[in-house]
C-alpha cells in the first residue's frame, strides 16, 4: 500500500527548495523506493530557459545517483505553490513529456509500471496514474535490447 498523503506532503516539502525564480512555479516530486525510503526533488531553473529541470528529473537523478535507479514504485507531483507554500494554481501537476520518459526509464529497468500521484498545490485534487497510461507505447530499454 502506498501512503499517498505522505509521499504528497514529501513532494510538496521539497518544492519550498525549488529554483523557480522566472516561472514562479514550484513544482515538488517524491519518489517512494521499494524499501519505503523516499527521494525528493525540486525544479530547478536556469538564467538560460531552456536549461531548467524539472522536479521529476532531479528526483530520479537523485536516485540514480543513489544506486536506486531500479527501484522506484511511484512518483507524486505538486506544484504552484509560491515561497511560502501558499497555493497560485488548484490544478493537478501532471509530469511533462520529457519527465514521462526519464520516468520511463526508471520503470523499465525495475521492469514495472508506476504508480504517477499528480497534486494541486492546495492538495484537494489529487489524480492517480499509471505511467503506461501517461506515455503509452512508450520507448524503452528493451527497444535498445538492454535487459536489466
Ligand atoms: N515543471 C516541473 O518541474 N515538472 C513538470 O512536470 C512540469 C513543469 C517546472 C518547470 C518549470 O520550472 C516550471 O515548472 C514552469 O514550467
Amino acid at each position: 500500500m502506498i501512503d499517498e498523503a505522505a509521499l504528497i506532503a514529501a513532494a510538496r516539502a521539497a518544492a519550498v527548495n525549488a529554483h523557480a525564480p522566472y516561472s514562479r512555479f514550484r513544482v515538488g516530486a517524491a519518489l517512494l523506493l521499494t524499501d519505503g525510503t523516499v527521494v525528493t526533488g525540486a525544479n530547478v531553473e536556469n538564467a538560460s530557459y531552456g536549461l531548467s529541470l524539472c522536479a521529476e528529473t532531479v528526483a530520479v537523478a537523485t536516485a540514480s545517483a543513489a544506486g536506486r535507479l531500479r527501484d522506484i514504485v511511484a512518483v507524486a507531483v505538486i506544484g504552484g505553490m509560491d515561497r511560502d507554500g501558499r497555493a497560485t494554481g488548484t490544478d493537478p501537476v501532471r509530469p511533462c513529456g520529457r519527465c514521462r520518459q526519464v520516468l520511463n526509464e526508471a520503470a523499465g529497468m525495475g521492469r514495472r509500471d508506476l504508480t504517477v500521484l499528480c497534486a494541486g498545490a492546495e492538495g484537494d485534487a489529487v489524480e492517480r496514474h499509471r505511467l503506461s497510461d501517461l506515455l503509452p507505447h512508450a520507448f524503452g530499454p528493451s527497444d535498445l535490447g538492454i535487459d536489466p
